[in-house]
């Protein structure tokens, strides 16, 4: 072959295996095949103002929840349940102000849906954030981990009493394939008590997602509480917004490959199947992938690790007994 043809062809082959790649990754992608509704229901979303949260929660509305929006700007949640409620041509969407990164503005907000709530269905943990930097907060938690982890764990604690009394409620983790990155969870370290390691921070509160996730389903089959179940997702990669404060050069390789990564309405379809379909129904403690049930790390499925983590949330957040339900 001439250099110039070489020169030629070179370009249309990688097109066309990029092509080729992106179709393979479309084919494979879970959608959500169940079209059970659930009129009656009530929901949580948190973060649902944006990306994942944001078209799980328009789906669960379509299909008959109502569905409160818990999002730490009540202004941006309103935006977004005006937009669900004409594009589904309901009331169903309902925003609340909820920053899970503040303990005590998890507090107000669980307080607030005890008294105004009758039943809660379904609890979707969906806010997060990622690539910070250091922030400490005054009561010594670690922002991102915060965020991700503690915040969703008082809330999904503090929420219990009216699951239970609900009989039957599915609690959705949004976790990540980025719990696979890490190989160690440090428990002394989980808010740079030791020191900052900012690489595999979002990592481990995504580890933390499981390992929450596997703790909550043992104690609620210990309890008796059989129609609840706990189950963690990894979405896939999905195109949002959710590494803009990631560092340059990770922000590009994310850019890069974004060009494979599924489309919000895409990667809210793992939420949206174990939120309604009848195949999850009674399966709990589980890891899922693409709406197939999958295995995390060996990390994640580390039992004492799990029973630790829970131990030494509840005393981070500073558990109160009124407010243990497991
Ligand atoms: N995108 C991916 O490729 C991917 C892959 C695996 C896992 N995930 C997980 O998917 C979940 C949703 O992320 P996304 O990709 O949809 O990103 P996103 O569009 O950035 O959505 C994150 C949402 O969380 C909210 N949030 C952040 N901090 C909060 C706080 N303190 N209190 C209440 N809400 C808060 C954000 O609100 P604001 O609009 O106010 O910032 C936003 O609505 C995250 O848990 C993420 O870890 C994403
Ligand atoms: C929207 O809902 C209302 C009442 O539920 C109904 O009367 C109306 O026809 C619906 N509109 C559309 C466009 O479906
Ligand atoms: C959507 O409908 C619900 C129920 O009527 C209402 O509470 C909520 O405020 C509506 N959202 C917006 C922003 O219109």
């Amino acid at each position: 072959m001439g250099f110039l043809q070489f020169l030629l062809w070179t370009p249309a082959v990688i097109v066309f295996v990029a092509v080729a790649v992106k179709i393979y990754f479309k084919a494979i992608t879970g959608i959500c095949k169940s079209k059970k509704r659930v009129d009656g229901q009530v929901a949580i979303i948190t973060g649902a103002n944006s990306g994942i949260g944001y078209e799980a929660a328009k789906e669960l509305a379509r299909r008959g929840a109502k569905v409160i929006l818990a999002c730490r700007s009540i202004d941006k949640a309103r935006k977004a349940c005006d937009e669900i409620n004409k594009s589904t041509n309901t009331s169903n969407a309902v925003p609340k102000e909820l920053d899970v990164s503040d303990m005590s503005s998890v507090r107000k907000f669980a307080a607030e849906v005890l008294k105004e709530e009758t039943r809660l269905d379904i609890l979707v943990n969906n806010a997060g954030v990622a690539g910070l930097r250091k922030n400490i907060l005054d009561n010594g938690l670690e922002y991102q981990f915060a965020t991700n982890h503690f915040g969703p764990f008082l809330l999904t604690n503090l929420l219990m009493g009216l699951m239970i009394k609900t009989g039957k409620a599915r609690i959705i983790a949004v976790s990540s394939v980025a719990h696979t990155w890490t190989k160690t969870l440090d428990l002394d370290n989980l808010n740079a008590e030791k020191f900052w390691e900012p690489k595999l921070l979002y990592a481990r509160t995504k580890l933390c997602n499981i390992l929450f996730t596997k703790e909550l389903a043992r104690r609620l089959k210990a309890a008796g509480h059989s129609g609840i179940v706990a189950n963690a997702i990894n979405p896939g990669g999905v195109k949002t917004a959710i590494f803009r404060h990631a560092r340059k050069a990770f922000k590009y390789m994310v850019m890069v490959s974004q060009i494979y990564f599924k489309t919000p309405w895409e990667g809210a379809q793992p939420t949206i199947d174990i939120a309604v379909s009848e195949e999850v129904e009674g399966i709990t403690g589980e890891y899922w992938e693409n709406c197939k049930r999958s295995e995390p790390s060996e990390l994640a499925q580390n039992e004492q690790l799990a029973k630790d983590l829970w131990e030494k949330s509840a005393s981070l957040v500073q558990l109160k007994p009124e407010e243990y339900h497991l």
